[in-house]
């Protein structure tokens, strides 16, 4: 057995409404009922935050979002902060290659979120992952290396005892050509892990759990999440589904 608890977190994007929410959420829970080894997360859209904190308090599910500016508060038209965020969830995702690519994030800003969102006592899920043309171009490590460092600039060890980590191939997502297990593994323990190491020090850089996302499926879940380094996985299309969803949490049992 793995000493990291293993983490599942469910990333809708940009889909359900307040009802879809909380009829996803009600049709998750009994199948998830009793599991209290993985770590499971729902991030959906911000206007559904509401219903899942009620629909999941006192349970085992958690929530998370998936998107924060770096401000306290402030002229930010549309914009959410941390503050606002953590009376609603406990977890953020930061820098998902879909806001990088369509929304200009950047290393810079998700640093930024990082540290707004640990000040603010909310857990950042913090994205990292190359793109077709990278992984083609052999640049992989140095990559995600990149991004792994940038994002975390002045983190300090103690802080980072609260940052997730999620590998997520550009050419991944979304694609139902999810990486090999081995493969991502190979990112996870011979790139990323060592970076956490090397700035956290070997207890902190151990401890801390990457997630791989990217076509995770029900059925590759438990062939990646039996890997050395794979935590547990950041899922999206396979999360809108009660059924998959509660097999993918399964999967990392
Ligand atoms: P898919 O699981 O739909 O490939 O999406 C992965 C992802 O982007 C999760 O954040």
């Amino acid at each position: 057995m793995k000493s990291r608890k293993p983490m599942v977190a469910g990333n809708w994007k940009m889909n359900k409404t307040i009802y879809e929410a909380r009829d996803l959420i009600r049709a998750i829970l009994p199948q998830v009922e009793n599991i209290e080894a993985v770590d499971i997360v729902v991030c959906p859209p911000h206007v559904c935050l509401g219903v899942a904190k009620r629909e999941t308090e006192g349970t085992n599910i958690m929530v998370g979002a998936q998107n924060m500016h770096w401000e306290a508060s402030g002229a930010y038209t549309g914009e959410i902060s941390a503050g606002m965020l953590v009376d609603l969830c406990q977890y953020v995702i930061i820098g998902h290659s879909e806001r990088r690519a369509m929304f200009g994030e950047t290393d810079a800003t998700v640093n930024k979120k990082v540290h707004a969102a640990l000040k603010a006592g909310l857990k950042p899920i913090m994205c990292v992952g190359e793109t077709l043309e990278e992984n083609q171009a052999g640049q992989t490590a140095a990559v995600v290396e990149g991004m792994v460092r940038g994002g975390l600039i002045d983190v300090t060890p103690e802080q980072a005892q609260n940052v997730i980590i999620a590998y997520e191939p550009v050419w991944a997502i979304g694609t139902g050509l999810a990486a090999t297990p081995e493969g991502a593994n190979g990112v996870h323990k011979d790139v990323i892990r060592p970076v956490l190491r090397e700035l956290f020090g070997p207890e902190v850089g151990g401890a801390m759990r990457i997630l791989y996302g990217g076509s995770v499926t029900a059925a590759n879940a438990a062939e990646l999440f039996s890997q050395s380094d794979i935590d547990g996985g950041l899922v999206g299309g396979a999360s809108l589904k009660p059924d998959s969803f509660a097999a993918i949490v399964k999967a990392a049992l």
